[in-house]
């Protein structure tokens, strides 16, 4: 770390002293981290965390598909994967098998299809399957390092992938970086959307957007006779959105085209639908 940077670094510092310095200041790293944060972060047009009440609802499944479907629109696009504990992002998006590497100036995010960038910590640890056990602490400090230090250069979107739920991890990633919105991705079972009133809770209290909602596994159309069939009920997401004043960004139904596979492929239910929803969303950013 420089002293020039450290020093920058040390006029934001709310504990400053007239007797302190850079070098003996325990503060100063993470002041130093802070400022790096908010650089690199500012060469970003528009960061939209992807957020859920629970796992499982396929928050992954729609980051990787409006990467696709705003990269494939002309859009510079990066995705973080911040679920550190489960980290999807290079294998929805068929890169498993390569690694991030690094210079003194940071991270070199992979490269996916279409070009986008893809930061994950599946991408720096060696073997897909090895478990992350990492602790809290270990797991904040990471994404804090991708925040800080990923090379992405000018990027038109950010997509950050967090960690399912409303607790400290979400949360203290919500509040490190500046948040252009959350696109919220809920199924229509009760359980899923009686978490989906705690993010919006959350985003009252961080002073942070919501874009919208994004209702997954909606239904399943039978391929014999086209009916619809609403395992988890009708349009709960769609009421949901009417309480609270929220756009509703979109339906996906449960897609059999992929089958046996989570990578998103071209033509595929997955990507049409994300498709329409990105469109919406750069629709509601530009507006
Ligand atoms: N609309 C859908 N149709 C079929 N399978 C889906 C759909 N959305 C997600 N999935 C599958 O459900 C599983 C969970 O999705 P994922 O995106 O990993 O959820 P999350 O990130 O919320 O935990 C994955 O196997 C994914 O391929
Ligand atoms: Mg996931
Ligand atoms: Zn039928």
């Amino acid at each position: 770390m420089s002293s020039s940077t450290k020093s920058s670094a040390c006029e934001s510092c709310s504990s400053k002293t007239s007797t302190c310095s850079p070098d003996s200041c325990g503060n100063a790293e993470k002041n130093e981290q802070e400022l790096r944060i908010k650089n690199n972060m500012a060469r970003i047009k528009y960061r939209i965390a992807i957020v859920s009440g629970k796992g499982g609802v396929g928050k992954s499944t729609v980051t990787a598909g409006l990467a696709i479907a705003l990269a494939k629109s002309g859009y510079t696009v990066g995705v973080l994967d911040a679920d550190v504990s489960g980290p999807n992002m290079p294998h929805l998006l068929g890169i498993e098998d390569e690694k991030m590497t690094g210079d003194e100036n940071g991270f070199l995010p992979v490269e996916a299809p279409h070009g986008i960038e893809v930061a994950s910590v599946e991408s720096i640890i060696s073997a897909s399957d090895a478990p992350v056990v990492w602790r809290g602490p270990m797991r904040s400090s990471l994404v804090n390092q991708f925040l800080a230090d990923v090379q992405w250069g000018q990027l038109d979107f950010l997509l950050v992938d967090l960690p399912p739920g409303t607790g400290d991890e979400p949360l203290s990633i919500m509040q490190t970086m500046p948040l252009t919105g959350l696109v919220v991705v809920s199924t229509p079972s009760n359980l899923s959307l009686l978490d989906v009133s705690k993010i919006v809770n959350m985003a009252k209290m961080l002073n942070t957007r919501i874009l919208g909602v994004v209702e997954n596994m909606a239904y399943f159309e039978c391929p014999g006779c086209h009916e619809k069939v609403f395992p988890f009920g009708e349009d709960t997401v769609k009421r949901l959105c009417e309480k609270y004043g929220l756009d509703m960004l979109g339906s996906i139904p449960m897609d059999a085209s992929n089958r046996g596979s989570d990578v998103i492929t071209e033509g595929s239910g997955i990507e049409k639908y994300t498709g329409d929803i990105a469109r919406k969303i750069t629709g509601i950013l530009e507006r």
